[in-house]
C-alpha cells in the first residue's frame, strides 16, 4: 500500500460524508479510478454495476473524479454505507493499524480535503446530522436517561472546535455542551483567547449525558462501547465543519479522536493529528477546577497561546503573561 493512502482514503470518505449530507446518493467513480484505488489495495477492482453508470452517459468528465448526482430529500437521511462507517469508527478503536511514518527524506502525504461546503449548504447539512442525531437509539441506556441529546453549539464556520467528554446534568438539562461549571471555565478560556463562544465550536465525544443507575447526580466516564457508538455523528460533524485547529479536552476526548491511551498528562501541549486536523491535547476544565493549580491552569494556557500561534491569532503581552508567577 502506498504511503499516506490511509490518509486520502479518510479525506475520500470525509468528501462522500459531505456530499452524503448535502443530499447526494450517489458518486459518479470512473473505472479508472476505481482501478486505480484497487491497485493500491492490492483488491480487485469492482465491476460498476447499472446504478454506477460510465461517467460519459451521465455527465461529462467531472474535474473531481467523485460527483454527486441525484440529490435525496432532507427528511431522509440515508445510513451510511457499512465499509464507510467500518472505516470511520476505526479511528475510536484501539490502535488502528496505520501506514507508518513516512522516513524523514520523504515528504509527509498531501492531505486533501473535500472543499468545504458554502455556508448554506453547510447549515442545511449539519441540520440533517443534527436531526439524525437527536433521533438517535442506538444506546438503551442513555436513551431512557437522556433529557436531551446535546448535539453542539457555535459557529459551522468556526476555525476552532473544541471537544470535550460527554454532557453533563447542566449541559443535558439544556441541550448546550458546556453550560455547567466547567463550560463556565471553558467560556472565560475561551474569552481570554480574545474570542467568543458564538466564534468557535464546542461538541463532546458522547452526544448524551452517561447515566448513573441508582444515583441522582454525578457523572461517569463513558464507556468503549458507549464512545465507538457515539463517534461516527462527531466524525461527520467535524468532516461538516473542518476546523483549522481543534483542542480536545481532556483524557476522553484524546482517546475518542486519536485512540491513544497514553494519558493526558503526557499528551497535553504536544501537537497532534485528527485526520489532517493540528489537535492540541489539554487538561479538562473540571480538571482544572478540582485541582485550582494555578501550574496547571498555566499549562492550559500556555496550550491555548500554541493554538492561537498556529491560527495567526494576536497574543498581547497581557496575555503571554497570564497565571505567571509574579
Ligand atoms: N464536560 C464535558 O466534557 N462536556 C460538557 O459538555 C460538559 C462538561
Amino acid at each position: 500500500m502506498q504511503p499516506g493512502f490511509n490518509d486520502l482514503l479518510d479525506a475520500t470518505i470525509a468528501h462522500l460524508e459531505a456530499l452524503r449530507s448535502s443530499g447526494a446518493r450517489q458518486v459518479l467513480v470512473s473505472s479508472q479510478v476505481l482501478a486505480e484505488l484497487s491497485a493500491s489495495t492490492g483488491r480487485k477492482a469492482p465491476t460498476p454495476t447499472p446504478s454506477v453508470p460510465a461517467p460519459a452517459a451521465v455527465r461529462p468528465a467531472s474535474a473531481s473524479p467523485i460527483a454527486p448526482t441525484a440529490p435525496r430529500p432532507p427528511s431522509a437521511p440515508a445510513a451510511l454505507p457499512a465499509s464507510v462507517t467500518a472505516r470511520w469508527n476505526t479511528a475510536t478503536q484501539a490502535p488502528a493499524p496505520r501506514t507508518p511514518p513516512a522516513p524523514a527524506s520523504v515528504p509527509a502525504p498531501i492531505i486533501t480535503r473535500p472543499p468545504k461546503l458554502d455556508p448554506i449548504a453547510l447549515a442545511a447539512a449539519l441540520e440533517n446530522l443534527r436531526q439524525r442525531t437527536v433521533a438517535c437509539v442506538k444506546c438503551p441506556n442513555l436513551v431512557s436517561s437522556r433529557k436531551n441529546v446535546v448535539f453542539g453549539v457555535g459557529d459551522p464556520q468556526a476555525r476552532l472546535m473544541f471537544v470535550g467528554e460527554a454532557p453533563g446534568a447542566d449541559e443535558d438539562a439544556q441541550g448546550e455542551p458546556f453550560v455547567g461549571l466547567a463550560g463556565e471555565l471553558l467560556t472565560k478560556i475561551i474569552t481570554a483567547m480574545g474570542l467568543s463562544r458564538s466564534q468557535v465550536y464546542i461538541a463532546n465525544i458522547l452526544k448524551c449525558r452517561p447515566d448513573t443507575p441508582g444515583q441522582p447526580y454525578g457523572n461517569r466516564k463513558p464507556t468503549p462501547e458507549e464512545m465507538t457508538t457515539c463517534l461516527p455523528w462527531l466524525q461527520e460533524q467535524i468532516g461538516l465543519i473542518q476546523p483549522q485547529v481543534m483542542v480536545a479536552l481532556g483524557v476522553t476526548a484524546v482517546e475518542g479522536l486519536l485512540g491513544k491511551t497514553d494519558g493526558i498528562t503526557r499528551l497535553r501541549g504536544k501537537w497532534q493529528n485528527y485526520q489532517g486536523i493540528p489537535l492540541m491535547p489539554t487538561y479538562h476544565p473540571a480538571y482544572l477546577l478540582r485541582t485550582q493549580l494555578t501550574t496547571d491552569k498555566r499549562k492550559v494556557w500556555e496550550d491555548m497561546m500554541s493554538v492561537m500561534e498556529r491560527l495567526q491569532m494576536p497574543i498581547s503581552e497581557k496575555q503571554r503573561g497570564y497565571f505567571v508567577a509574579k
